[in-house]
């Protein structure tokens, strides 16, 4: 049996992590469940890591909608989360609603839409007629012209004091699930505090319900230079299943992000 939503809000209301992991194809898909992560994240982050692009904006619908049918074949238990790649969910609510089609006749059971409060909107039509939408706040990286690169968002107290607000709205207008990367652990910490449905973290805080990580910088496999957020869970552990299995455990007991992955 899949790991459902309501499974994951119960998970988050006892205090029992999520582990995320991004996943692209059947093999890993099979792997990481077998290692104890609970929601596969298809991302559009396969744009760098898989496709060799310098950022996720190239990756297209059919891209997403393929990578999840094998990540589905590939799997049986974890939840399957994907993406709304750029373009996809930035015209209108009606239009974002088609283009999830296909990833969900593909095997996601939620999708994930990046921005704030003025995609609330959008949220509120997926969520009425039957798409389950997780919001993605802070460094979102298919916003990374604007921001001048990948870089920590909400600084400064108006960035945060919107932030926050966003979370609100986003969780009003019905997303299951606020993911937030890249921005400062206090203001993670008043996000998670200003919600009810879970929270994951990435770069964020290890008071989340849950942390997400992109499977080639755990396994070894990142740059050479990984981002402050992500770690390299190989060095000691004993192959894939070592280093995603050490992920798991750190994130199962609150370990990971610890200050030296947090901002
Ligand atoms: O595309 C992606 O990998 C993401 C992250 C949150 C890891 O969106």
């Amino acid at each position: 049996m899949r790991t459902t939503l309501p499974e994951l809000a119960r998970m988050s209301a006892v205090g029992v992590p999520i582990a995320m992991l991004t996943c692209y194809d059947a093999s890993f898909a099979r792997a990481l469940e077998t290692c104890g992560v609970d929601v596969l994240l298809i991302g559009d982050s396969l744009g760098m890591v898989i496709q060799g692009h310098a950022s996720p904006n190239p990756v297209t619908l059919a891209d997403i909608a393929y990578h999840t049918a094998a990540v589905q074949r590939g799997s049986q238990k974890a939840l399957i989360l994907s993406d709304m790649p750029f373009g996809s969910s930035q015209i209108s609510p009606a239009d974002t609603f088609r283009n999830a089609v296909p990833l969900i006749q593909a095997g996601a059971q939620c999708v994930k839409i990046e921005g704030g409060s003025e995609m609330a909107a959008t949220v509120e039509f997926l969520v009425h007629r039957g798409i389950p939408v997780c919001a993605h706040v802070g460094m979102t990286p298919q916003s990374h012209n604007q921001f001048g690169g990948f870089r920590v968002q909400g600084k400064d107290e108006p960035g945060a004091a919107r932030m926050v607000q966003a979370a609100r709205d986003l969780e009003q207008a019905g997303a299951c699930m606020i993911l937030m990367e890249c921005i400062p652990r206090s203001l993670a910490e008043r996000i998670c505090d200003s919600v009810q449905v879970p929270t994951i973290g990435i770069g964020a805080s290890p008071a989340c319900s849950g942390q997400v990580l992109v499977l080639q910088d755990v396994i070894g496999l990142g740059p050479e230079r990984l981002p402050r957020l992500a770690k390299d869970f190989s060095p000691g552990t004993e192959g894939v299943s070592g280093a995603v299995r050490a992920y798991v455990a750190d994130v199962k007991a609150r370990r990971f992000p610890d200050a030296a992955h947090c901002y």
